[in-house]
């Protein structure tokens, strides 16, 4: 049995996520730990929410309550979501967790144990009717380039050049408005990431069979320019875990936090301890997930993640994973995601545009969603979200095609046979060559979905159904029953057998549709099939089944033009 460790991307506190967000890191890793876990191995699925940073403080003060009860609040909220898509982590954890602050204080501790932090006095803009520092972004005025009046600290839109803070002409803070600001004088924690370059160059270097786009990413950030710079861990931030040493205090870092990036990614660690208290097990069980020197050595260990997080993945969370000089397990495999746009441009949760989970899972239920992501999961480029592609997506595959085939082999033997799987002869050509060609079907879906090739297992999937559809058009039991009964009780004992196919292999696609056709025939789960020639003799003579209820509703047209019309504006 393999033991898989697979982590989503964890996603900001801050508001409901859009369906880009959903199939760029929590869904493919959804569909990779149910594919696993049916082959019969040992899954731990994590994801968490990233709760720390300034844009969570913002949306806390924005909806009027403390940042604490705003982040547990939109916990629960994103908790219910991840349920209502059937997103099966085994534990769904908060990077505010106390296991968080713990490990990541433990991790700063011993970087600088290490010799592998330095601190760095610099001045930063402090804002006094805010009463706080203001990150970069969050200080705005004219542009001295181009005098565009919204330039931010970081960058002016207008013209695209970066700028500092200091640069800019009549500086305001982004979050009041005031022009009462200051330069200020400041100390901060450094990780010296410069230090452990040749390390992570190897590292990656051992990594053969990562993609290329991942490791050029990877590549350009260590060797482009300067090299990798040294990079600053901790904030003047109130939100976040207080900077300390292990359990120690850090002299004259008081009052500060660690950056948000430090923080997050230590949580995929602190979110299996979490997942441990809540089960009431002991250390040792996460640990074995963990620790190399406590039995993760045969783990594999694969991160779901939007291609803008690869640097992180690659090289920030290595390089405190490595600088730690601890027996941490690291990732072995790194599977990215391009951009979903919407109907001609992009989704973007500041502007409200595009679906997000609450108000997809409002019009339909999830599988018909799911679907739709996975089978256009922007894999090797971006890919775009259009209703009419939606809706011919869901009518053509999901109702016509398997929801079609399961309706009309069990209604086909209630009228002809009664609600029992018929016995009839044994079987043809036909049937063999059925199995033959499934057998190298389920081979081809099986290498994709080990490979994580989300679109082309959704294909396998496909084809799969389809040969059901064909196969029955062929033997046509209906007619095959006015002069060989015996004969049509055989294709139809087959057709129920492949229904039941159906249903396993679905499963981690379609959860819900998957576990109703599984039940229609009185199973409450079903073993993933070693070879056709067995599963298809799952169901016996005389078992006895019900015709499931409509598995996929089409979408009318109407449906869609009314979807796209109430889509096509500004969420509020
Ligand atoms: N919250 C980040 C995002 O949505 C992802 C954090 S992933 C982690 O882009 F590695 F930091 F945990
Ligand atoms: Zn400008």
């Amino acid at each position: 049995m393999e033991r898989h460790l697979i982590t989503s991307a964890i996603p900001y506190i801050n508001g409901i996520k859009h369906l880009g967000n959903l199939v760029g890191s929590q869904l493919p890793a959804d569909l990779y730990a149910r594919y696993q876990r049916a082959k019969g191995n040992e899954v731990l699925f994590l994801c968490a929410t990233d709760e720390h940073g300034t844009p969570a403080e913002l949306a806390a003060a924005k909806a009027g309550k403390p940042v604490a009860e705003y982040c547990a609040e939109m916990h629960e909220v994103q908790a219910a979501l991840a349920k209502g898509f059937r997103l099966s982590f085994d534990h769904f954890g908060r990077s505010s967790s106390p296991q968080n602050h713990a490990l990541t204080q433990h991790f700063a501790g011993q970087l600088d144990a290490e010799g592998l932090i330095s601190e760095v006095s610099e001045k930063q803009v402090y804002s006094n009717t805010d009463g706080r520092f203001l990150p970069d972004r969050y200080i705005e005025g004219t542009c001295p380039n181009c005098g565009y009046d919204k330039a931010r600290g970081d960058q002016c839109e207008n013209c695209t050049k970066q700028l500092d803070p200091t640069d800019l002409i009549e500086p305001r803070s982004a979050i009041s408005g005031s022009t009462d600001l200051e330069v200020r004088e400041t100390k901060h924690l450094y990780l010296r990431q410069s230090v452990l370059k040749d390390r992570l160059d190897a590292w990656i270097d051992s990594k053969s069979d990562w993609p290329v786009l991942t490791t050029s990413i990877a590549k350009k950030w260590l060797h482009d320019g300067n090299g990798l710079q040294d990079r600053g861990i901790t904030r003047d931030l109130n939100w976040g875990i207080p900077v300390r040493k292990g359990n120690a205090d850090w002299p004259g870092m008081e009052g500060k936090v660690f950056y948000v990036w430090f923080d997050a990614p230590i949580e995929y660690i602190a979110c299996a301890s979490e997942w441990c208290d809540a089960q009431g097990l002991d250390d040792a069980a996460w640990e074995r997930w963990w620790r190399t020197d406590k039995g993760a050595g045969d783990v594999r260990y694969t991160q779901f993640m939007g291609k803008d997080n690869v640097p992180f993945h690659t090289l920030s969370f290595p390089a405190t994973i490595l600088g730690s000089n601890e027996p941490w397990k690291m990732v072995d495999h790194l599977k990215s995601f391009n951009f979903l746009n919407y109907d001609g441009g992009q989704f973007s949760t500041s502007q409200g545009r595009g679906i997000f989970m609450d108000q997809a899972l409002e019009i339909l239920p999830s599988d018909y969603w799911r679907w739709w992501l996975l089978s256009h999961a922007p894999e090797n480029s971006d890919s775009e979200f259009t209703w009419e592609n939606f809706q011919s997506t869901v009518n053509k595959d999901l109702a016509d095609v398997l929801g079609n085939f399961v309706s009309r082999i069990t209604k086909f033997c209630r009228s002809k046979f009664g609600e029992a799987v018929p016995a009839g002869c044994a079987f043809g050509e036909e049937e063999e060559a059925l199995i033959a060609s499934l057998n190298a079907r389920l081979a081809e879906y099986e290498k994709h979905m080990s490979a994580m090739e989300v679109r082309k297992s959704a294909q396998e999937l496909r084809a799969i159904w389809t040969s059901g559809n064909e196969y029955l058009q062929s033997v046509a039991p209906w007619t095959t029953f006015k002069t060989d009964p015996d004969r049509a009780a055989m294709q139809t004992r087959l057709g129920l057998n492949l229904a039941v196919l159906f249903g396993v292999l679905s499963s981690p696609f379609v959860p819900d549709a998957s576990a109703r056709i599984l039940e229609s025939f009185g199973r409450s789960s079903q073993p993933w099939p070693q070879n056709m020639q067995d599963i298809l003799g799952t169901l016996q003579p005389e078992d006895p089944f019900t015709v499931p209820e409509v598995l996929f509703a089409k979408i009318t047209d109407d449906q869609r033009d009314d979807w796209q019309a109430r889509f096509s504006g500004q969420r509020d």
